[in-house]
């Protein structure tokens, strides 16, 4: 209807579609100047979606005074990534200049760092006890890596967390702000699975944990969110915003306003998508009830899959997996026996990647190898999805239970 607004008067659809799409529509247009989505808009985003997505975030985050989330704080992008390689960009001026970051973490951040020429310093996630975050270990990569004269720039938090697929407590994150705010770093939150809560740990947002600690005006932190994952997974139409919190200089919103322009605006598609999920149907609307049983639907089932992954993963030999609290992934270890490994290594392989090459090759089942994510050393793993259908998983995990025993027992 936004692409092709003369169909918002087609009988047939009128009879076809919910009567709130047709008013929606118009409300997208009428926030574009233009009333075209095949035009330019300002570099940020158009300003009408901005101003949802501050509301979604104030009121997400309970914040009293909704001032100080501002639309001019909040910039759209083309998925979360364009927005993170931004904030990277932006921070590592030199070769001296480190971002802090988590093993195992997600590629776009080392990959970034590598590109834009900057250190990558990480700190292990404890998987002893589910992946947790301990400050100790943010102080002792810390230490560390100033005590070479790496200038720390800013610290990446994923929560939930990928590939590791654990969700940050409240007291651990008033801890990682504390240490923010001792070690004068910027916070990078990576906030794209905040939908997707399997456990009765809630997904709490920094910037609400920090307004609770009576600190939003003093933490600065970046944070990030993508129509990417969730309940609505349109990771091809590329939408996503990036936050500023209140403690972040206007002069640096001015820099970033710069560094978007260059790339003109974030495509218009994205953008709506990113204002269909930050304001959905509400009770009373007319797609209200659908939308709540797809999005309940989707949750409970993603919730299932989760469980039922991560319990049959444990119950293989050599294998232990931490409970997948959210996101989308399972991130098990497994013991590979020492044939396996001198095979690898003799194809110059890592063991894990043997591993996860075997798989594809011998039952078909597509895996990350750990080593693609960083792991401890001489610990390997591997990340998979619960994303296949429920009608699959079965036939999935079967597969791969196959694969694995036949693994142990060929390199006995
Ligand atoms: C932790 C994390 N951050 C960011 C992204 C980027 O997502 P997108 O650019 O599609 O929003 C992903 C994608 O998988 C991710 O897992």
């Amino acid at each position: 209807l936004v692409t092709s607004p003369e169909l918002i008067d087609h009988k047939g659809l009128r009879e076809t579609l919910k009567e709130d799409t047709f008013a929606r529509a118009k409300t997208i247009l009428n926030g574009i100047d233009s009333r075209s989505t095949g035009a330019y808009t300002h570099s940020q985003g158009l300003r009408a979606i901005r101003e949802n997505v501050a509301r979604f975030i104030t009121k997400r985050d309970k914040i009293e005074d909704e001032k100080l989330i501002s639309p001019d704080s909040i910039f759209l992008t083309d998925g979360a990534s364009p927005g993170v390689q931004n904030g990277l960009r932006s921070l590592i001026r030199d070769s001296n200049d480190g971002i802090m970051i988590p093993i195992p973490q997600y590629p776009l951040y080392s990959a970034t760092i590598q590109l834009c020429g900057g250190q990558q310093v990480g700190y292990l996630l404890n998987e002893e006890s589910g992946w947790s975050l301990e400050v100790e270990e943010l102080e002792r990569s810390y230490k560390e890596a100033t005590s070479k004269g790496v200038n720390i720039r800013a610290l990446v938090i994923i929560n939930p967390g990928n590939p590791t697929g654990q969700t940050l407590t409240k007291g651990n994150m008033e801890a990682v702000i504390d240490f923010c705010e001792r070690r004068d770093v910027l916070l990078l939150a990576d906030e794209v699975y905040q939908e997707n809560i399997y456990s009765d740990k809630p997904f709490n947002s920094f910037l609400k944990v920090a307004d609770e600690m009576g600190k939003l005006e003093t933490t600065e932190i970046i944070s990030y969110h993508s129509v990417s994952k969730g309940f609505l997974g349109e990771c091809g139409r590329r939408g996503g915003y990036f936050h500023l919190s209140p403690a972040i200089d206007k002069s640096v919103q001015e820099e970033f306003y710069k560094l978007v322009s260059i790339n003109l605006c974030p495509n218009v598609d994205g953008q709506i998508m990113v204002d269909l999920m930050v304001n959905p149907p509400k009770k009373g609307d007319y797609s209200y009830d659908q939308y709540a049983q797809e999005r309940d639907d989707i949750l409970n089932s993603l919730k299932r899959r989760a469980h039922k992954l991560v319990s049959a993963l444990n119950s293989l030999e050599g294998v232990s997996c931490q409970p997948a609290e959210g996101a989308m992934y399972a991130f098990p270890k497994i013991t590979l026996p020492a044939k396996a490994v001198q095979a690898a290594q003799s194809k110059g392989l890592y063991p894990d990647a043997l591993y996860v090459l075997e798989l594809l090759e011998n039952a078909g089942v597509c895996v990350v190898p750990g080593s693609g994510f960083g792991q401890k050393d001489g610990t390997y793993h591997f990340r998979t999805t619960f994303l296949p259908s429920e009608s699959k998983m079965d036939e999935v995990t079967e597969r791969y239970k196959k694969f694995h025993n036949d693994f142990l027992q060929r390199y006995a």
